[in-house]
């Protein structure tokens, strides 16, 4: 019988057609003009009975292996496109603010950390960053401290177990000489970052804790745009009744070098004149040499101070395991 012949290129027209078939409603339709009660491939199934008793068995097998593919092809169709009418009509934008508040609360250092960041950029400093895996040239050589310095003894610092004798930062002023190097003067920048000790924990250290540093660079810097400075972010972050006062210290890439002391209600409150709060000083013209820059030229100073000590007072905390341990309780209060 001629329609036998028919069998193959209709099927393929019909393949064809379920899988170009552009939404589900198309597809429906297609369905219809094929697989329908009034399809075509219906109507060809239907002139079955006209055939012989000898032609029947092969015909029938043919067309029913036919159909089974057709269905198979719409069942496959229907499920892509399903998938993608559950689709976004437009592709999702991740970087836009939420319509609600995320759950949950920022950490007490993150809030603390937002907030200098915020005092020090209204006055013109950019953030940096630097790597907390470090080499002992941008955390001790370039800071100007020696070979033999106490600090670089593996009990105070974590090296890690290479041959080039990389380490875990102790201080955020490593990111001091890494900006230097990469960029000319005048500098304006806070690091914010994690630093590490080996302090054994307790009540006031840990292993590993925060740091702001400092550093400004141009011509005719001053101790008293540092003093300026220091006594600006700490009005704005602990009130207008801070007070502020240097006392000369010794740092191997400031001279001269200071420690910070700090006091206002709060310190008072805690049975304290003063409170030791950063270390800074005029940065080094040795410093400056080891980075390229003129010391005759430039001029600049630099400070760091603890994160956790400042959250500490500000929020009368004792123990500064306690931003550690993630307790809920803790975390719920700030
Ligand atoms: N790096 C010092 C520390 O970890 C803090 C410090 C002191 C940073 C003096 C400075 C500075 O930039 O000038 O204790």
């Amino acid at each position: 019988m001629g329609f036998l012949n028919d069998i193959e290129p209709l099927k393929q027209t019909a393949l064809t057609e379920l899988k170009a078939a552009p939404d589900l409603a198309a597809l429906e339709q297609t369905k219809g003009a094929w697989i329908g009660p009034n399809g075509k491939f219906t109507a060809l199934m239907k002139q079955l009975g006209t055939l012989s008793k000898e032609e029947k068995p092969a015909a029938g097998k043919l067309i029913n292996a036919a159909k089974v593919e057709l269905e198979a092809a719409l069942a496959s169709r229907r499920e892509e496109l399903e998938l993608k009418a559950a689709l976004p009509k437009e592709p999702t934008d991740f970087t836009l603010p939420g319509r609600r508040r995320a759950l949950g609360k920022l950490h007490p250092l993150t809030q603390v950390t937002d907030d200098i960041v915020r005092a020090f950029r209204k006055i013109g400093f950019a953030v940096a960053d630097g790597p907390e895996i470090e080499d002992e040239y941008h955390c001790f050589d370039a800071l100007n401290t020696p070979a033999d310095h106490p600090a670089r003894d593996s009990q105070d610092t974590f090296y890690l177990n290479t041959t080039d004798k990389r380490l875990l930062r102790t201080h955020t002023s490593s990111v001091q000489i890494r900006v230097m190097e990469k960029q000319a003067p005048p500098v304006r920048i806070i690091v914010p970052g994690r630093v590490y000790r080996r302090d054994n924990a307790d009540a006031t250290h840990n292993p590993t804790f925060h740091q702001i540093e400092g550093l400004y660079v141009d011509k005719n810097v001053t101790v008293g745009d540092l003093k300026g400075t220091v006594e600006f972010v700490f009005r704005e972050l602990m009130g207008s009744d801070v007070k502020i006062r240097f006392r000369p210290h010794y740092f191997s890439y400031t001279e001269p070098s200071y420690e910070i002391d700090f006091t206002n209600a709060l310190v008072k409150k805690m049975g304290k004149d003063w409170l030791e709060i950063a270390g800074c000083g005029m940065v080094h013209p040795q410093v400056f040499e080891t980075v390229g820059y003129d010391p005759e030229v430039w001029t600049g100073w630099a400070f760091g101070f603890g994160i956790e000590r400042i959250a500490m007072l500000r929020y009368g905390i004792n123990d500064i395991r306690l931003f550690y341990e993630n307790d809920v309780r803790f975390l719920k209060q700030f």
